[in-house]
């Protein structure tokens, strides 16, 4: 079997569920935040079949994001504190681009940990934001400037993670082999290799050490 072959699991299939609930929700926030503000979206409140309807469901589907995305976060965040190899990555923006693999660079690189502080910030505003401006349950108990205010901050969070996720989305579709980490759950070990080189050492001495364990399981018997 040629290099190319041999595969890394990066991803069980419970993260992989989780990302793409986390995802679908994001999507259906996206669009109908955007028509909410802008009107010249408003016609996208005919996904969720009335403006009414879209209205009601927006706060509840950001509650679902957000816990999903804590989900998320609890998993991913040791993996993302920048590091040496990682401000040599980020100071190589050109090489990057031109698909060269730069530094000794772990699970993620220096890019996709910037994004992952700023998702997780962008979401901490939109759920204490969207809390206060629910008007069903909680606007209530503010005074009307707080709930304004809590809808501008609510507005500029949105914006900025939707330009993250356009990042997001663009850099794993850039990156050939990357999709597939969050779809079939691998990556190949060329991959590994050339986008995160630690990472790939460490893997392939965890898989090396648990056949060792395993052979010698069996040998036992
Ligand atoms: C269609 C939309 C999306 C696509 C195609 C996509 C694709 C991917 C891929 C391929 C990975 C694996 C990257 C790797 O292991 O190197 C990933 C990881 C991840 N994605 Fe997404 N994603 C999407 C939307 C989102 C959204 C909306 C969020 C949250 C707001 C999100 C949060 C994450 C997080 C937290 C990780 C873990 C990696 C990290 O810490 O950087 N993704 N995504």
């Amino acid at each position: 079997m040629s290099e190319k072959e041999k595969v890394l699991q990066r991803y069980k299939r419970s993260e992989r569920v989780n990302h793409w609930i986390v995802a679908l929700c994001f999507g259906l926030l996206a669009i109908s935040g955007l028509a909410f503000f802008y009107p010249a979206f408003f016609w996208l409140t005919g996904v969720f079949g009335t403006p009414q309807l879209a209205r009601m469901l927006h706060p509840f589907i950001g509650i679902i994001m957000f816990v999903g995305f804590m989900v998320q976060f609890f998993r991913y965040w040791k993996y993302n504190f920048l590091d040496k190899e990682d401000i040599k990555w980020m100071s190589s923006p050109v090489a990057i681009l031109k698909g060269h693999g730069v530094g000794d660079v772990g699970k993620y690189n220096g890019g996709q940990k910037g994004m992952f502080w700023l998702m997780t910030g962008c979401m901490i505003v939109l759920v204490v934001t969207g809390l206060i401006a629910w008007r069903a349950y909680f606007a209530e108990y503010f005074p009307i400037p707080v709930v304004r205010l809590a809808l501008l901050f609510h507005a500029w969070a949105a914006l900025i993670l939707i330009a993250g996720i356009i990042v997001h989305v663009y850099a794993a579709i850039w990156v050939k082999g990357t999709i597939r980490a969050m779809v079939e759950g691998v990556v190949s070990q060329a991959w590994a290799k050339k986008h995160h080189p630690r990472w790939y050492r460490e893997m392939m001495a965890k898989n090396e050490r648990q056949d060792k364990e395993a052979e010698t399981e069996t040998a036992g018997k």
